[in-house]
């Protein structure tokens, strides 16, 4: 059973994210009923939180085709173009990693957004001319792990604007819960809690270290899996009681014993400990800032309280 076996197909069975479900599925129905395309959706926050899920669930709730595409994928304007060009109407395009567009592409994306129509130049030189190509009514489905970094006319046509959260306890033990039915486990509900509380408040996460503490139980136990199971295959992983890897340790480290607890600015932390900065405020720090282990002030990445406490530090006294 592969990762894409266990996503949910339908928004009933998506679990979480209250907020953007309630939004999304007012906007779906309301669009349906009057026949028209759903506005162009923006889906925001960090990796492995549901945002290709979601998109896939748009337009299967919408009843019609996705076509799916990422920003570094669209190099050329014609890259764009051929893709709107196949759309039927009402369809959903899901651009993935969309702050990555390039300036080229962006600019014809304007007009289709906006009116439906292609505007391209074909040919080059003297010869070169502009075609206008009418579009199908479409949906474009944007995603990207930072809202900060879209240009603000590609930020201004995205008529909805869904932000995904970490997950809670709850509703992550759910998803654990259900993809152990899926992948037909002998799990009790302590181990689901177990791999849950430990997967950095993200679905993607959990679901790859459920397999892998499917890997050590089924070596080590036969399969069972309780919480002490769980929590023994999470300590083989280097997965920390609060659920921080390998990454967030060596991160917080390098803060608390290479800066003092900063400030430090970003570009020197990643230097330290060999990441690049890109994944540093990507994929590690959202979780970190969540969680009241590090605070991002003006002047620099600070070890917050949480911080000190979780590597048996004294509070640093206020200057
Ligand atoms: N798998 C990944 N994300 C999920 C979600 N939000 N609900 C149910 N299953 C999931």
């Amino acid at each position: 059973l592969l990762e894409r076996a266990l996503r949910p197909k339908a928004l009933a069975d998506y679990i979480g994210q209250h907020k953007a479900k309630e939004q999304l599925a007012i906007f779906i129905q309301a669009a349906r009923q009057r026949g028209e395309a759903l506005d162009h959706t923006l889906l925001f926050g960090p990796p492995g939180l549901g945002k290709t899920t979601l998109a896939h669930i748009i337009a299967r709730e919408l009843g019609v085709n996705l076509r799916q595409t990422s920003g570094p994928v669209l190099e050329r304007a014609g890259d764009l173009a051929a893709l709107l060009t196949n759309l039927e109407p009402h369809d959903v395009l899901f651009i993935d990693e969309i702050h990555r567009l390039s300036p080229v592409v962006e600019e014809i994306l304007y007009p289709a957004l906006e009116d439906y129509q292609l505007d391209i130049m074909i040919g080059e030189g003297p010869a070169a001319r502009s075609v206008k190509i009418d579009l199908p009514p479409f949906t474009l489905v944007g995603a990207t792990t930072r809202a900060g970094m879209l240009t603000n006319p590609l930020r201004d046509r995205f008529g909805i604007v869904a932000r995904l959260e970490f997950y809670n306890h709850a509703d992550l033990t759910t998803i654990v819960t259900r993809s152990a039915q899926l992948l037909q486990l002998n799990m009790a509900a302590a181990g689901a809690a177990e791999v849950a509380k430990r997967s950095r408040g993200t679905p993607r996460i959990a679901n790859r270290l459920l397999r892998r503490v499917r890997d050590y139980a089924e070596v080590k136990h036969q399969g069972s899996i309780d919480a002490d199971i769980a929590d023994a295959a999470l300590r083989m992983l280097d997965v920390d009681h609060q659920g921080l890897d390998m990454m967030d340790r060596k991160f917080l480290e390098a803060l608390l014993h290479k800066f003092g607890g900063g400030p430090v600015g970003l570009d020197n932390i990643a230097a330290a400990i060999g990441e690049s900065t890109d994944t540093i405020e990507d994929v590690i720090e959202p979780y970190l800032i969540q969680q009241g282990f590090l605070q991002r002030t003006p002047r620099g990445r600070m070890a917050a309280a949480l911080c000190y406490s979780h590597f048996g530090l004294p509070q640093p006294t206020q200057p």
